[in-house]
């Protein structure tokens, strides 16, 4: 294509994007970039194109068009976590972009060879826009540190990135579509060893439905990183009873990470 074509395409696009247009594409095939966030690529086959015009949102296949769309692709082509964070900060591809206050990405260290992940933000997580800094949040630092590690070595996320509605439990459709964050989180990330905290995360990224008692007291494996699970810090400040068993997973994590040769 000439640059004039370019050009005139370039404007076109971002005049189409101010006027709130979201999803629109061309026949030709190529990829083309109109403004930062906003990446347009076209179907594959014949068979994906639709007169109308209109991108199917459900086909991971379809490269992003609009800054809300976080398909896999678009997840998967950014390198760090500042990149990927700009990429999918808008996301509206569940109805918890429609009731979020903020997008909660994840805070921490961004080489943290320990992660923990728990279900999603509740309340204080949406008002702040950051991971577990509401009560649980609170005693997640002590368990933290409880086993010699500062909160700021670590990487704290959610299986969600927004909060459902009176913090609900996650929805399979929401998970789907959140999931392949997060894995290009620990993809970038890299850390030796992941630690879920509470049955729904353990279960989720497991693809389990065993409890959470079979599930503690052992080394999985999530993406070819090491994973053990342990009570949610909100599930202990409602059952005090569970901190002792909290506290043999969070020495056997400790144990596991130690034994670890890190390069
Ligand atoms: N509970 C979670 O699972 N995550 C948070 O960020 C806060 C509470």
């Amino acid at each position: 294509m000439n640059s004039d074509i370019r050009k005139y395409t370039a404007l076109f696009v971002a005049q189409r994007l101010e006027m709130g247009e979201k999803e629109w594409f061309f026949q030709p095939r190529f990829t083309f970039t109109a403004a930062k966030g906003a990446s347009m690529a076209f179907p594959r086959s014949a068979a994906d194109q639709k007169t109308s015009g209109k991108p199917d949102k459900a086909d991971g296949e379809i490269t992003c068009c609009t800054p809300e769309c976080t398909n896999a692709e678009a997840v998967s082509a950014q390198k760090t976590l500042e990149e990927l964070r700009e990429a999918v900060i808008k996301c509206l591809r569940c109805s918890l972009g429609d009731s979020r206050k903020h997008f909660v990405f994840g805070s921490g260290n961004p080489h943290a060879h320990i992660m923990f992940i728990g279900e999603a933000p509740g309340a204080e997580e949406d008002l702040q826009g950051l991971p577990f800094v509401g009560r649980a949040g609170q005693l997640l630092t002590r368990m933290i540190e409880s086993i010699k590690l500062r909160r700021e070595d670590v990487y704290i996320t959610n299986v969600l990135k927004c909060r459902p509605p009176g913090n609900r439990d996650p929805l399979p459709a929401e998970i789907e579509k959140c999931e392949p964050i997060l894995i290009r989180q620990i993809e970038i990330i890299r850390p030796r060893i992941i630690c879920a905290l509470g049955r729904i995360s353990g279960q989720t990224l497991l693809r389990s439905s065993a409890t959470l008692g079979a599930l503690r007291g052992k080394v999985h494996d999530y993406h070819g990183v090491k994973l053990v699970v342990t009570y949610h810090p909100a599930a202990l400040l409602r059952n005090p009873q569970w901190k002792r068993p909290t506290w043999e997973d969070l020495k056997f994590l400790r144990r596991e990470y130690d034994g670890m040769e890190i390069s």
